[in-house]
């Protein structure tokens, strides 16, 4: 799957975004090494910050099916510009080591990095 289409799987998810206190939705999609596609949403709740990103929901469900080697990963929200992940996606994107995060937005626009990008001088299981 090339990158456009990811970024359109992460567009289709954003559609089931449950955001009803922030009305910020975010759709994010997984392309693991095997070829298949996790997508996932936000989804809120009325204690806040029990809510969840859609990056951890689609992580979530890949590595609940059994999928933990995971290729690229993609994010899409109605931001200015590329959307980006939140701190403690970060973290949960570095655990995994996509080695590539599109982040993007609804306008087309889209930004390509990698984990230590986004989080230099990361925790890790090796530090334990
Ligand atoms: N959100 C995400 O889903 N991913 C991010 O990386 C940034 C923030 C969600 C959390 C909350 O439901 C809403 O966006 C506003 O913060």
């Amino acid at each position: 799957m090339n990158d456009a289409s990811l970024i359109e799987a992460a567009k289709k998810y954003r559609e089931s975004a449950y955001a009803p206190y922030s009305n910020f939705k975010v759709g994010a999609a997984v392309l693991t090494k095997s070829g298949k596609v996790f997508g996932g949403c936000n989804v809120e709740n009325a204690s806040y910050p029990v809510g969840c990103c859609a990056e951890r929901t689609a992580i979530c469900k890949a590595v609940s099916e059994g999928e933990r080697d995971l290729e690229a990963i993609a994010i899409v929200a109605d931001t200015e510009g590329p959307c980006a992940p939140c701190g403690m996606c970060r973290q949960f994107i570095a655990e995994f080591g996509i080695p590539r995060i599109l982040m993007a937005n609804m306008k087309g626009v889209v930004k390509v990095v990698t984990p230590d990008e986004l989080l230099p001088f990361s925790f890790s299981g090796k530090d334990l």
